[in-house]
């Protein structure tokens, strides 16, 4: 297909590499969970149920992707770690339903950080992951005693300052009768996951005999020492795909860890470009029977998504899409996670996908949601407004390429030719020839299709309007930014002269 001028901002896309033979972690962290766990009356300290979900999406994970060997979770934390030979690595979040009585309020985001380690850092860093679910669960379950016997929340803080594991203990012990080694292992030790090789019957011979295959099956284990000798080696798996662990680690060195993080901070005072893409949407579009080329519904949805991660992050100044993509600007000066290029993908990559599967069956009222959808998500630096604005003209100029291509493409297949044949007689062809095919073969005008098709969708937050409050039990008047969804020409100048508060910046004519 044609090339656009507006290509070479393609250029500002640089890939992290991770050498290899390095393994890798990445380990995601619920965003704001106080607030989500208070909002969905999770029990204190620990709500088995969330706990367990957060299992559930972690085998989920696991068996999603074979590169991750070892998985490692407790409270709202889950830290997934990749084998050495592993070329990528992805998140995703995933929404099954573990608490049939209770509605999902609002969308859970988690952002992720990635560690790029060999053997015997992994061991530390799983002492330390480890060591912190202990001390947490142990000082969570002597604050929500206390409570529960009549201290103030201050208070509690105050009788726990400075104590130690054993005082914390005979605390429980003394006061309450509660022998913390008793309380159930899923809390004190959090949970891992990992793959082992069962037998599945498949089918049966003609002398009745089971004709067994051999498949790997993620499990969710509990164990006192994760980071021990001993339970490494009493999985194989894990010494031949992680490699061997030292004698058992005895200090916890958690700054050293620390120091293995990746940390790619993106550049100050340029723009910031997310843009997310469905993973394997081809399939999902299939499975989900998306009307082609473009399914009105589904476009809906993403543009739905796409307002609501405005509405949660008001850093994001506009943003567009089509297809299964979405690219968020932030603005120039934004500290969102001081600039860190992974916390900042994974929150709004996350938003995104648990948006999408919470308000699926408000578009798709008669469709199941088969599986949970994913997206990849990356991010660019844009130095000056002029070149963020080709960055854009460059998706839309896309937008535009692809929906002329795929709209005479599903035309000539719905009216007979095999799909080899629909390529071969759309290769090479222009713009004006497609005009005209669709005109001449099909009575298609191709301006007069729908404009979400052919321009796709620009998010961002209209001039403020005027709302009612309510203020010390009065009403009085607020304004509100609202944000907007238009298909609108965004390579023209003429959009962002209408709406110069987006780049906060005049524009200037090339
Ligand atoms: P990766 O992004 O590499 O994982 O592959 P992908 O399968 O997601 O393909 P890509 O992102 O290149 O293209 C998006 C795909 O999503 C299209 O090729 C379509 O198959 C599908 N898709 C997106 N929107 C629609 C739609 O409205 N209708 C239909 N039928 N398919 C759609
Ligand atoms: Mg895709």
């Amino acid at each position: 297909m044609a090339n656009s001028k507006y290509e070479y901002v393609k250029t500002f896309e640089v890939e992290d590499e991770v050498f290899m033979p390095n393994l890798i972690i990445i380990r995601i962290d619920g965003r704001d969970f106080l607030r989500f766990s208070q909002v969905h009356n999770f029990e204190k300290p620990n709500d088995e149920r969330a706990v367990n979900l957060m299992n559930s999406c972690a085998v989920a994970v696991s068996e999603e992707y074979p590169d991750i060997v070892f998985s490692y979770g407790y409270s709202d934390e889950y830290s997934f770690i990749f084998k050495k030979t592993s070329k990528f690595y992805q998140r995703r979040a995933s929404g099954k339903s573990f608490s049939p009585q209770k509605e999902l309020r609002y969308s859970p985001s988690f952002h992720a950080r990635a560690i790029i380690c060999c053997a015997s850092i992994l061991q530390a860093y799983l002492a330390w992951r480890q060591n912190d679910c202990h001390i947490n669960n142990q000082y969570e379950t002597c604050l929500g005693m206390l409570i529960k016997c009549g201290k103030t929340e201050s208070e509690a803080h105050e009788i726990l300052k400075g104590t130690q594991k054993q005082e914390k203990n005979e605390l429980l012990f003394q006061q309450f009768g509660i022998n913390y080694k008793k309380l159930p292992e899923l809390f004190r030790q959090g949970s891992c996951v990992f793959k082992t090789e069962v037998e599945d019957i498949v089918k049966y011979n003609e002398n009745g005999a089971p004709v067994k295959r051999l498949r790997r099956k993620a499990r969710i284990v509990h164990s006192e020492n994760i980071a021990g000798k001993k339970f490494w080696n009493e999985h194989p798996c894990l010494v031949k795909e992680l490699g061997d662990f030292e004698d058992d680690v005895c200090k916890i060195k958690a700054d050293y860890v620390r120091s293995f993080l990746f940390e790619s901070k993106l550049m100050p005072f340029t723009w910031i470009v997310i843009r997310i893409d469905g993973c394997h949407f081809h399939r999902f579009s299939e499975v989900h029977e998306f009307e082609k080329p473009n399914d009105k519904q589904a476009l809906n949805l993403m543009n739905s998504c796409a307002v609501a991660v405005l509405e949660e992050f008001q850093d994001i100044i506009f943003s567009y899409g089509v297809s299964d993509e979405y690219s968020f600007v932030l603005q120039k000066e934004t500290l969102f996670y001081q600039r860190r290029a992974s916390d900042i993908v994974s929150v709004i990559v996350s938003f995104f996908t648990s948006t999408y599967v919470i308000k699926w069956k408000e578009f798709f009222p008669l469709k199941d949601l088969k599986y949970p959808p994913s997206f990849d998500g990356r991010a660019v630096c844009y130095p000056s407004s002029n070149i963020i604005r080709d960055y854009l003209a460059w998706r839309q100029v896309d937008c535009h390429i692809n929906n002329q291509y795929n709209t005479c493409f599903w035309m000539l297949v719905m009216s007979g030719y095999s799909k080899s044949e629909a390529q071969g007689y759309l290769k090479g062809s222009q713009t004006r020839e497609k005009n005209e095919l669709l005109i001449q073969k099909f009575g298609i005008d191709y301006n007069q299709l729908p404009i979400m098709f052919r321009q796709g969708s620009s998010v961002f937050r209209a001039e403020a309007e005027k709302t009612m409050a309510f203020e010390k039990g009065s009403p009085a008047e607020k304004l509100r930014n609202k944000v907007i969804v238009t298909h609108c020409n965004i390579i023209e100048h003429s959009f962002w002269k209408e709406h110069p508060s987006i780049l906060d910046e005049e524009p200037q004519i090339h």
